[in-house]
Formats: structure tokens, sequence, C-alpha cells
């Protein structure tokens, strides 16, 4: 390997919240943090280089995108998955939760009905809470083997009425890589209810194993219609940081509205350190991408095994995409404040809380792989004493 993810990185005094903001929601520090989705791995090089030239130059100014920004973000989305995204659509966003936000609250009125799938991603269901629409949830189906597939009966029924549909494509935490057919079943049913679309792409990167994505807005021209797509390097390349992400509309008119807002809130430009490294990671950074997904995918085995062998107790899924782990817990026998205060106290572990995704979450636990082997087996293995010493 050129780049070596076994390396451990001190980011204890970095002001990464991971490490400084545990105390807030496990009530200690002093933890090993496999919480937030962020990970512990120096960016590419090549990143890393292009931050410190800017850096260097000493000056940090507004900045100005030129054509280069999105034609790379097009370029990578072209290469990397067969979408070529209309650059004309697409627009910058501070974040992907703002952005979906913004659709929200732009596009949609208070009380309108907005459908997510849960367990997912906390902010999908805080998004649509705090802006007054109305959450609709279709659970996902887990059968015995952990794996998690669409009831598209209760889909079709949930959708009915419903304004939007917040898909997140792959899926965090239950690590699907929806296949071509369930994306258009899911993208035919929105159609024939007049439900629009944001697909949350933001995990579409990281493919474990050899998994393909597929964007939502590539499905077909109707589904592409009524798409608004969500990318960005932070997740792929550890620059969450810089608070980055470009947005893809399914209109000018509606990008043109939404640039307007982002002006007039005064938010609309890049901030000088992700704006060199955005351009950096979708022109240079794909060798060091296929490396990360070898050693991630490795990572997933590696808990497989231990579990298997020595923490049977715990049911880690196998996730196709995402550096995120979804462990069953529940042969444990403890209910979730239980389940989260043992982890925490007795086997100094940090990890997401099941009950945060909502539906299905409950005696469930997220484990996030993305750090060097050494510290998910010292994490396992405190685990493991915990569980065998209670
Ligand atoms: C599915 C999903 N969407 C969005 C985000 C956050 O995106 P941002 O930091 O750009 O708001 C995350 C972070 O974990 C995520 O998992």
């Amino acid at each position: 390997m050129k780049f070596n993810f076994d390396e451990i990185v001190d980011r204890s005094q970095n002001y990464a919240a991971k490490f400084q903001e545990a105390e807030l929601h496990y009530g200690t520090n002093d933890v090993i943090p496999l919480w937030i989705a962020d990970m512990d791995f120096r960016t590419a090089p090549c990143i890393v280089d292009a931050i410190k030239a800017r850096a260097d130059q000493g000056i940090f100014g507004y900045t100005w995108r030129t054509p280069k920004y999105f034609e790379a973000v097009a370029g990578w989305q072209e290469k990397r998955n067969g979408w070529r995204p209309d650059v004309e659509k697409m627009a910058f966003a501070p974040g992907v939760v703002p952005s979906m936000r913004m659709v929200l609250t732009m596009f949609t009125q208070p009380g309108d009905k907005i459908l997510i799938q849960q367990p997912v991603y906390h902010p999908f269901s805080d998004v649509v809470l705090n802006t007054g629409r109305e959450l609709v949830v279709s659970p996902l189906k887990r059968d015995d083997a952990g794996y998690y597939t669409v009831d598209f009966a209760d889909f079709e029924e949930k959708a009915r009425g419903c304004r939007f549909f917040i898909l997140c494509n792959p899926h965090n935490p239950v690590g699907r890589v929806w296949t071509p057919e369930e994306l258009r079943t899911m993208g035919e049913i929105c159609l024939r209810h007049g439900v629009e679309i944001i697909s949350d792409e933001i995990h579409s990167d990281l493919m474990l194993d050899g998994h393909k994505h597929t964007c939502m807005a590539s499905v077909s021209p109707g589904i592409a219609a009524v798409t608004t797509t969500c990318i960005a390097p932070s997740k792929t390349f550890n620059l969450a940081g810089l608070q980055s992400s470009t947005i893809v509309f399914n209109s000018g008119e509606r990008k043109d509205a939404y640039v307007a807002e982002l002006k007039r809130m005064d938010i609309a430009r890049n901030n000088c350190f992700s704006l060199v490294a955005t351009m950096e990671a979708y022109t240079h950074g794909e060798e060091w991408l296929e490396e990360l997904l070898v050693y991630l995918s490795e990572n997933m085995r590696f808990i497989r095994s231990f579990c298997a062998e020595r923490l049977p107790e715990l049911k880690p899924n196998t996730p196709e995409a995402t550096y995120l782990c979804w462990i069953d817990a529940r042969a444990l026998g403890m209910d979730d404040e239980t389940l989260k205060t043992f982890c925490v106290e007795k086997a100094g572990v940090a990890l997401g809380y099941g009950p945060d995704f909502g539906v299905g979450g409950s005696g469930f636990l997220r484990l996030n792989a993305a750090c060097p082997r050494a510290t998910l087996e010292k994490a396992l293995t405190q685990l493991e004493r915990a569980v065998h010493s209670r």
C-alpha cells in the first residue's frame, strides 16, 4: 500500500468533535470515540499539499469559484458513477444537511408531508420537524441475516400525499447500496404520487467490496426530473471540517432561487481551503480513495470475524458501503440507556446510539470503523472484556 492507514494520529487535542464533544453526549472524553462520522485517517497527501500551498500564500480573502470547480465535481461523478450532472444546475452548499433544510423551507410549505425511511441518519427527521413539516416514516424491513430492504407496499401507502421523499443513497446506518431496480421502484412510486426526491449521496464514494453506486438521478429521465441530489467530498476524503458540498437541482429555476437565497444570507462562497481541497480531491484523489476502500473493507471483515469468534453477543451487519457498521446488540438483553452507559462506563467505547436513528434503532449500535485497525481491535477487546465480565 502506498498510503498508511495504520498510522495513529492523535486527534485528542486538535479540536475534533469526536474527542472533545464526547463529554457532551457520553459524559466523558475518556473513551475510544467511534461515534460521529468522520475518519481518523489523514486525507490524501495531494489534498494536504493543495491546502498547504494555499495557506503559504498567507492571504485568506473572499473566494471566487471558476468553472473548473463544478467541472471537477461533474467529472468525478461521471468517472466514478457514469452520471454527468449538468453544471448549470449545480450550486455550492455549506453542507448536505443545510442544503436539505433549504430545499424544504424554500420549496415546501409548513405542514407538508415529507417521507423518510428509518432507521436513518437522524438529521433527516430533524430537518423535517424543525421546519414545521410533517414527518412520514416508512420503516425498512430487516431479515434474520440483518439485511435491509424496502417494504414497497408500505412505502407506496406512505408516499401518497407527501411532497418530498428524502432518500439516503447509499444508506446510513444500514449500509445498503440500493440496486438500480430498488431505486427505480422507489422513484416510480414517487412519480405516481407526485412526490419529489432529495437523494443524499454523501456516502456514495465509499463503496465496499466492489459494490457499485447508482445515482438516483441517473435511473430514468422521469426520475431525474423530480430528483435533487446532494454530494460532497467530506466523507470520502475526510474534509467535513471544511464545510462544503454540492447540490444538483432538477431545474435551473430552482437552482437560481436557491443561489439567490444563499446570497441573501451571504454564505454563497467556499472558504479558501474547501475551494482548493474539493478541486484537488476530485481531480487527483482517486488513487488514495481506492486504497482507503480496501482498508475499510478489511476493517469490516475484521469486525465480523472478531465478533463471530470472541463476541457473539454483538452481531455486526455487512455494510455494502459507508464506514459505518450497524450492530445488533439485542442479545445483551439491555435497554438502550443501559447499553449506552455500559459501552461507555464498562468498555470505554463511545458508539452511535440506536434509538437516535428512529424506528428500528432500539437495541442497535453504530460503530464508525474509519480508524486504524489497532484502534478497532482495542475497542472490540474492551467491549469483549466488559461483556464477559458482566
Ligand atoms: C447521510 C448523511 N448525510 C449528511 C451528513 C452530514 O453532512 P454535512 O456535514 O455536509 O451536513 C452525514 C454525516 O454523517 C450523513 O451520514
